[in-house]
């Protein structure tokens, strides 16, 4: 991927982030390109988590686990540039939900595209979105995989999201939008009071 295309993906997320201290997530970081152009192009990101658990999925079944281990180090190694803005959780994107804050500002997913996987985050992962914060995600039309348009359009339909989506960047998006009843719910199932 070329640098200019990973910067026009940033830029449509971070264009659509208002304020500053920013704070989002990208499930799925791989060799790091999108985190390691996102966080010195935009300084008003406060802190990025990654979460990637490194190991086999169907995707790149080839790939011995040693190869999974070295590209873990590897990002580690090239990422510690940002100190406390950059942090990698190597879990699933399920298994980290409950080492991430509850009040992102993005989450961006790109992890694993399988129709399972795809329709468990998006619920779980924009209750972590605070109010006028946004959900995306790339691969939406698919590259080579079946990709995520189906499960996407579907939960969009069902729970009358804004859906919207770039042919070019392959991405979707919506702004997560509470009412403030539903934002004193998210929080209070958020600290287990529900
Ligand atoms: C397409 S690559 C990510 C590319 C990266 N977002 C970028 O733009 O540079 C997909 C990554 O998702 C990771 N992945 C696979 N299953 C996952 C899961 N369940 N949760 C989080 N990440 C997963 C893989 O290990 C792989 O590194």
């Amino acid at each position: 991927m070329s640098r200019e295309y990973v910067l026009s993906k940033c830029a449509k997320i971070m264009d659509r982030v208002p304020g500053e201290n920013i704070i989002g997530v990208e499930v799925g970081v791989f060799a790091a390109q999108l985190s390691s152009t996102i966080l010195p192009e935009y300084p008003r990101l406060k802190k990025l988590y990654g979460v990637d658990p490194y190991v086999q999925f169907t995707k790149r079944d080839e790939w011995p686990q040693q190869k999974w281990d070295d590209l873990y180090d590897a990002v580690q190694r090239v990422m510690a540039v940002y100190g406390d803005r950059w942090e990698l959780i190597r879990k699933t994107s399920l298994e980290a939900l409950e080492h991430l804050p509850d009040d992102l500002d993005f989450v961006y997913l790109d992890g694993d595209h399988s129709a399972a996987t795809i329709e468990a985050e998006i619920p779980l992962y924009e209750k972590k979105v605070k109010n006028g914060g946004i959900i995306c995600g790339h691969d939406y039309y698919g590259t080579g995989e079946p990709g995520v348009k189906p499960s996407v359009d579907k939960y969009a339909k069902d729970n009358h999201r804004n859906l919207q989506f770039d042919e070019a960047q392959n991405m979707w998006w919506w702004r997560v939008k509470r009412t403030s009843k539903s934002e004193a719910k998210r929080i209070a199932v958020q600290k287990g009071d529900e």
